[in-house]
């Protein structure tokens, strides 16, 4: 007798954002999926060290046996854009595998998926080979800094510039310029030169420094003093040039 295989189905790939820090604040969609899905994959900066977007949403997983690590060094994309390209696409080959026997991965991400995030490379890999991806949205950080703060992004008429601190200076002062609102993600990748640059403007009192979002650790500064000294990585600035935060 000749038997007939049944072709596996393959399986999806979602992609969650857990918000910039308070477990309570991912989606009901988000705790389905990680509930149901056969494996949740964490981004880490180096194998065996502790990653946050996990520990934000670890007790929204039953089980942690289904949680796999995957290596995404922190360099730098514009002056290592091959080496990372290459780290990626391994990591996409990886998940594919995972895939193509059934499992469905969900791959959980700092904030929201779409807003600076490595998962966006992954997926962009993963859509190129026809998989199917679901990306569900989460809190991006500097939503969460206005919330926590009672302080609005923007209303009216007002625009809101949103920049990485890892962006060349000129871009950076275009979007300065440009805005009456602006949020600095990145920030501790050169603080020192926004303090300058917000003491030129004479905005040294309109901005508000937000570290650790929504975290035990979360940390409010209103001082440029403290912006020159070093800060968190897990920080964001908030600048609003008509509505002085005092
Ligand atoms: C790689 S980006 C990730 C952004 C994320 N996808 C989001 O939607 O917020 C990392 C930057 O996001 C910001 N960030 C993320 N989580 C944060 C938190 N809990 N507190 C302050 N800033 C945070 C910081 O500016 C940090 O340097």
């Amino acid at each position: 007798m000749v038997g007939t295989m049944a072709a596996v189905k393959k399986g999806i790939f979602y992609g969650i954002g857990v918000g910039p820090g308070d477990p309570d604040l991912i989606t009901i969609k988000a705790a389905k999926i990680l509930a149901a899905a056969d494996l949740v994959i964490t981004p880490t900066k180096k194998m065996g060290s502790p990653s946050i977007a996990f520990n934000i949403v670890k007790t929204h997983i039953p089980d942690l046996s289904k949680v796999l690590e995957m290596n995404f060094p922190m360099i730098s994309l514009s002056e290592e854009r091959e080496v990372l390209k290459k780290q990626w696409e391994e990591n996409a080959d990886e998940i594919e595998v995972l895939l193509n026997e059934g499992k469905d991965v969900a791959f959980i991400t700092l904030g929201d998926p779409m807003v600076f995030s490595t998962y966006s490379y992954v997926m962009e890999f993963l859509l190129k080979r026809n998989i199917e991806v679901i990306t569900l949205s989460g809190v991006p950080s500097f939503c969460n800094l206005g919330a926590q703060l009672n302080i609005p992004l923007t209303q009216g008429e007002e625009s809101l510039g949103v920049v990485a601190m890892t962006q060349p200076i000129e871009e950076i002062r275009a979007i300065l310029d440009a805005h009456q609102n602006i949020v600095v993600m990145k920030i501790s990748a050169n603080n020192a030169l926004m303090a300058e640059e917000l003491e030129k403007r004479g905005l040294e009192k309109s901005f508000v420094l937000v570290s650790n979002i929504g975290m035990e650790t979360q940390k409010v500064v209103r001082d440029i003093a403290v912006l020159k000294g070093k800060i968190p990585y897990l920080s964001t600035l908030l600048i609003k040039k008509n509505y002085p935060i005092d």
